[in-house]
């Protein structure tokens, strides 16, 4: 199944979808996006979009920060991503990736009077670490940006030239993800996760204003934890040796899941196994991100497809 796209209010195959080389968001970075995970739900033939909501209401802050005008809604964003997922014809899982963005043809550096325009692209993707045999890290020599320098609370697309240095980092020596500090020496998170630890049976994650993306994978397992565990997660500054002296530690996100870290810089976390808490958390995380668990309806967007599988341009009303 081709990849799908709402692009110029319309819907069409990814392919087809084209910006033109001089927009300014292609430039300077000046856009935020998000990442969303659909599963298809093959017995109830529906889509079960985890969060969605919450997603959107991230990105809308990202707008609000870029002074990004988006002339929708979440319910609107919503409702368009249903109807992305209609128009595609998939039925198999998706990765939702709406993108807002500066769109004027400018060479202006600056965010007022620059257009903004959206566009939603779906596709396949599958896990981004490997959350069955777990992943092995290094601290990064990358620094996190600081909230004064790039706002981290968005998912601001020039962020993540800082993200993209320190992951290729980490694997060009050999490791599958780095773990990033804050500019004064604290546990930020990783490339593209959330980062957690289990101290003394408890768990620890950085706190927000830590510079960290308010993970909604994050928010999701301290929920958990706490519901279904009784577990407690203490969001406070972590230390880099706490990194080395942890029973467990994991990272969260959506393209990521919930992914076991066996090493940090050579070091064996805990036995250098999957940890008893993190694979609890897996487990819960899995069910509730299938829309398998009925405590929290708030969580899930469902939609069935109605349409047969259709291709071409669609002009939205
Ligand atoms: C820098 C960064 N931190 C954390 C996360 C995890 O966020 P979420 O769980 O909302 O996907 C992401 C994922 O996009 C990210 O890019």
């Amino acid at each position: 199944m081709p990849a799908y796209a709402f692009f110029n209010k319309q819907f069409m195959p990814l392919a087809e979808a084209k910006i033109g080389i001089m927009t300014q968001a292609l430039h300077y970075g000046t856009a935020c996006f998000e990442g969303i995970r659909g599963h298809w739900d093959s017995e109830q033939k529906r889509f079960c979009l985890f969060r969605l909501q919450d997603h959107y209401k991230r990105m809308l802050e990202g707008c609000r920060i870029l002074k990004i005008d988006l002339p929708y809604s979440v319910d609107e964003l919503c409702h368009l991503t249903s109807e992305l997922l209609e128009q595609s014809g998939y039925r198999e899982s998706v990765y939702i990736r709406p993108l807002a963005y500066k769109s004027s043809d400018t060479l202006a550096v600056r965010l007022h009077d620059v257009e903004d325009d959206f566009l939603i692209a779906v596709t396949t993707f599958p896990p981004y670490l490997d959350v069955e045999n777990g992943v092995r890290c290094c601290v990064s020599s990358w620094r996190r940006v600081d909230d004064t320098m790039v706002p981290p609370r968005g998912k601001i697309c020039g962020i993540y030239v800082n993200s993209a240095l320190a992951k290729t980092e980490a694997q060009e020596n050999g490791f599958d993800e780095a773990i990033v500090l804050t500019q004064d020496g604290h546990v930020c998170e990783g490339s593209a996760e959330n980062i957690f630890l289990v101290l003394q049976g408890k768990l620890v994650t950085p706190p927000s204003s830590d510079n960290i993306l308010m993970g909604i994978t994050r928010d999701t397992v301290i929920k958990l934890a706490k519901d279904e565990l009784g577990v407690d997660t203490m969001e406070r500054q972590v230390d880099r040796s706490e990194l080395y002296v942890a029973e467990e530690c994991f990272l969260t996100g959506t393209a990521a899941n919930v992914a076991p870290i066996l090493e940090i810089d050579h070091r064996l976390i805990g036995r250098g196994e999957i940890g008893k808490m993190t694979a609890e958390l897996q487990k819960l995380f899995a069910a509730a991100m299938l829309g398998r668990n009925p405590k929290y309806p708030d969580w899930y967007y469902l939609f069935c497809p109605k349409a047969p599988v259709q291709s071409g341009h669609n002009r939205i009303t």
